[in-house]
């Protein structure tokens, strides 16, 4: 039986990808789930797969070495898939340190931990242990506007936000760890991801949660910026794939040609909360265009994300098999089905509980 580790698995593509896992793999893995359950992360994400017995939760930091390494000591690992960051361009606008401190120390504790744990006399690893760094097409920068070219594995990094910037940090270290010691290691770098239990700081659960309560649709600059969009199960899917099927060392980019500009996006979220909603529903009443607001664009706002997924589709015949009119229906259906849950993290009970139940531990 193969026993993951997933760092960051509270959060919103951890959760989902857990859940995937669970649904393809069913009692033939195991799954320890480590992850400090920072604002982001939501155990609630998590709730119908906790009485498992081959699920762990394990609340830790990964910048706390001493932490990590005694789980890779009480476990014999064999995969590592590393979600856990801060995630959020905004924020790191705002804190930039609290970026890098997680985002670059926190990978570089991981691989130390696992890199220990592995590692043989001899300098070589144990047979088939792996590990899966989770990144972001964001590292490679910002494309022109003109629709004509794509990131590839081999674009040159180019970050500009204090996220990507500490995201590519992280992807060096792998890149280092795999160059200087053959660490085995593959990273993935992806578009934008939609889908449940996605915290409603993002573009698209923020539009649903502030829509559905009549609140202004903040539209950052024109509205123009474009980004690639993903569902999430076809993310994980993907991590899944490129883990089992990939070669060893390699990078992968995931993204399924799926580009539209914001205002885009806002529009069809409009539209489809207007064609599911029925008419009684007392939160169809808010739903409107008035709603949309042109505020001050984000600072060094990148322009165009695109990924070209030759790649994952050629060597390893990945393809994504949501369509995106398909896949917003079905997230949107999810946040309505789940008022209570975007409540109780909009409201600030969640943190509270939480902090009550795990605060001493
Ligand atoms: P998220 O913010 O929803 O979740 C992050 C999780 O990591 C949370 O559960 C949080 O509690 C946990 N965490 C944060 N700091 C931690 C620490 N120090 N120790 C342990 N756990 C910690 O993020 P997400 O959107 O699910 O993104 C997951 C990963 O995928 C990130 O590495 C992100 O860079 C990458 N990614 C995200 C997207 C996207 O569209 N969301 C796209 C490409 C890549
Ligand atoms: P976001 O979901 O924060 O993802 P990222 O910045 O990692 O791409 O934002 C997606 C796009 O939506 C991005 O171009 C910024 C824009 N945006 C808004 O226009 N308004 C908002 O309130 C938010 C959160 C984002």
């Amino acid at each position: 039986m193969r026993t993951y580790l997933v760092t960051g698995g509270a959060g919103f593509i951890g959760s989902n990808y857990i859940h995937y896992m669970f649904r393809k793999y069913g009692d033939e893995i195991r799954i320890i789930n480590v992850d400090k359950l920072t604002y982001a992360g939501n155990l609630e994400n998590l709730r119908d797969i906790e009485d498992r017995d081959n699920y762990t939760f394990i609340r830790a930091d990964i910048t706390d070495k001493d932490a990590i390494a005694a789980i890779f000591e009480k476990n014999d690992i064999d995969r590592v898939v590393h979600f856990a960051a801060e995630s959020h361009v905004d924020r790191s606008i705002e804190t930039p340190e609290v970026f890098v401190h997680t985002n670059v120390l926190g990978t570089a504790v991981m691989l130390n931990c696992a890199k220990a744990a592995w590692e043989l006399p001899d300098g070589t690893f144990k047979e088939g242990k792996k590990f899966l760094h989770v990144s972001t097409d964001e590292v490679y920068g910002s494309l022109p506007d003109d629709g004509t070219s794509y990131f590839y594995e081999t674009t040159p990094y180019d970050p500009h936000s204090p996220y990507s910037a500490s995201k590519a940090g992280s992807d060096f270290l792998v890149k280092a760890y795999m160059d200087t010691y053959r660490f085995p290691a593959n990273i993935t770098n992806t578009s934008n991801n939609y889908g449940p239990y996605q915290f409603p700081e993002k573009l698209i659960p923020l539009l649903i949660n502030n829509a559905l309560n009549g609140r202004e649709l903040p539209v950052y600059g024109d509205g123009k910026n474009i980004r690639d969009w993903i569902y999430v199960d076809d993310h994980a899917k993907g991590i899944d794939m490129v883990q089992e099927q990939g070669e060893l060392f390699e990078t992968y980019n995931i993204g399924g040609h799926n580009e539209k500009r914001n205002i885009e996006i806002v529009n069809l979220v409009l539209d489809t909360l207007l064609e599911i909603l029925p008419e009684e529903d007392p939160r169809r009443k808010h739903v409107s265009k008035d709603l949309i607001k042109y505020v001050t664009d984000r600072k060094g706002h990148d322009r165009r994300y695109a990924i070209a997924p030759d790649k994952i589709r050629e060597k390893i015949g990945w393809e994504p098999e949501t369509k995106f009119e398909d896949g917003i229906k079905k997230t949107i259906r999810w946040y309505l089905e789940h008022e209570e849950w975007l409540e109780n993290l909009t409201s600030g009970a969640y943190q509270e509980y939480y902090e009550k139940m795990y605060g001493g531990r």
